[in-house]
């Protein structure tokens, strides 16, 4: 879904942002896989191929497509929501809903391009009603995220809302607690902030989230 110029004109204003971010530097190279599984698959086809048909939870009972994740494979940004929704879940990509047209709207604003970036979810199957993804469903997907993000190699990664963050950091803390300040997955640079859904019925955390959004600018274009 693309952003409508009027959208991202409103986003731009409200945050008063003007000057164009330079841009990143190239992305790592994908490391090599390992064993059988999730961890042996050396592609993002190859991984989304094994998870074709996946019955690994319940989720699989009710969705209609599994929502692996888009963009560039070798991304220097890669973004982690919660999990599909209704218009995801309808039509297999990942934030091309209302939250997703926020998103976009965040990485114009950052001078990308949805291509240029990597967007993914802690769970790949759409909860009934948009209920939290329980634990058993969080675990059974955890191989795939990992090797995403394994196999994309992202500079930064940014966590969107709580689940992400606290899956992410291995942690149960609110979001509150974990926006705004430099973690770590594993050995990238992680960076939690304020999931799209919440922004668009919390207006007012727009300003926090841009400036988070400013830290990974600043940190993307370090050499
Ligand atoms: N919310 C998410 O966390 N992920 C999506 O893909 C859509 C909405």
């Amino acid at each position: 879904m693309t952003v409508g110029r009027r959208d991202l004109v409103r986003w731009l204003d409200d945050l008063g942002w003007h000057d164009p971010p330079s841009a990143p530097a190239p992305a790592a190279q994908a490391p090599a896989g390992r064993r059988s599984g999730p961890a042996s698959c050396q592609t993002l086809e190859e991984l989304e191929a094994f998870l074709e048909g996946c019955t690994r939870c319940d989720l699989a009972e009710k969705r209609h497509h599994i929502v692996f994740g888009e963009g560039d494979p070798h991304a220097e940004l890669m973004f982690v929501g919660e999990a599909p929704g209704a218009d995801e879940d309808r039509i297999g990509r990942p934030f091309v809903g209302q939250a997703g047209k926020l998103l976009d709207a965040m990485i114009a604003a950052m001078g990308l391009r949805r291509e240029d970036v990597y967007i993914a979810n802690v769970v790949k199957c759409r909860p009934p009603g948009n209920r939290d993804p329980k634990e058993p469903e969080k675990a059974a997907c955890a191989p795939f995220l990992d090797r995403q993000i394994e196999l994309i190699r992202p500079r930064v990664l940014v966590a969107l809302g709580k689940p992400a963050a606290n899956r992410l950091t291995g942690t149960t803390k609110p979001i509150g607690a974990l926006r705004g300040r430099w973690l770590t997955y594993r050995d990238i640079p992680l960076l939690a902030t304020y999931h799209p859904a919440y922004l668009l019925r919390n207006a007012r955390g727009k300003r926090a989230v841009w400036e988070d959004l400013k830290k990974v600018m600043a940190r993307l274009a370090k050499a």
